[in-house]
């Protein structure tokens, strides 16, 4: 917004930092694109920070080919159209500010809809607070990758910034619903199903 703020979510970035460590424990070569997540860094990777979603579309496209890619950040749809140089001030009126906002661009559906260098396996996320199945499900579609990792992250679930995930595994074959468990044993699932597919 201006020089001392900033919108931000309860992402802790804890979910994708597990994956890319159960990947790393399956023996893949493994590039970890971070936000400003507040979860421990995953060990074993090449990391590449980033504070917007325009850095990490370009960090993405930098670090392609890849033979998959998971999409487990929670990037802010919406952006402040121009944010201030300065401090806005509050300067006694009782004005207020009006933000304008612009829209991210979407990395995950950009990298899906690559025509020539997509990866095999392109695996989304989403986190909604309602209809989580039918909104996951035509998320898929939309985005046009080959998996979303749907849950539902309504406050009385505690799992956004939690230890722990209730997730539905979403493919071209149907829905598949895990029971809740910790983030890093959703994570080792996961990555031992994206092996199967990309041959191990
Ligand atoms: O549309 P929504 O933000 O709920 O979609 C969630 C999925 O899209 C996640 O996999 C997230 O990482 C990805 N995403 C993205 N770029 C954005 C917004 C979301 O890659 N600007």
């Amino acid at each position: 917004i201006d020089p001392v703020r900033y919108i931000a979510d309860r992402s802790s970035g804890a979910q994708g930092s597990a994956i890319a460590q159960a990947l790393v424990g399956l023996g893949a070569r493994v590039t970890f694109i971070s936000g400003p997540a507040s979860a421990p860094m995953p060990e074993g990777v090449d990391l590449v920070r980033v504070e917007t979603a325009a850095e990490m579309l370009t960090a993405v496209q930098r670090n392609l080919p890849a033979d998959g890619a998971v999409f487990a950040a929670a990037v802010a749809d919406w952006r402040v159209a121009s944010a201030s140089d300065s401090k806005i001030k509050k300067d006694g009126s009782g004005a207020l500010p009006v933000l304008e906002f612009a829209e991210n661009p979407d990395i995950l559906a950009t990298v899906s809809q690559m025509k020539e260098g997509r990866p095999g396996l392109v695996v989304g996320f989403a986190a909604e607070t309602d209809h989580v199945l039918d909104h996951a499900t035509a998320k898929r579609l939309r985005k046009g990758c080959d998996w979303i990792v749907a849950n539902d992250v309504s406050p009385e679930t505690g799992i956004m910034g939690g230890s722990e995930n209730d997730v539905t595994l979403i493919s071209e074959t149907g829905a598949e619903d895990w029971p809740r468990m910790g983030k890093q044993a959703v994570a080792d699932r996961l990555a031992a199903k994206m092996a199967e597919v990309l041959g191990g």
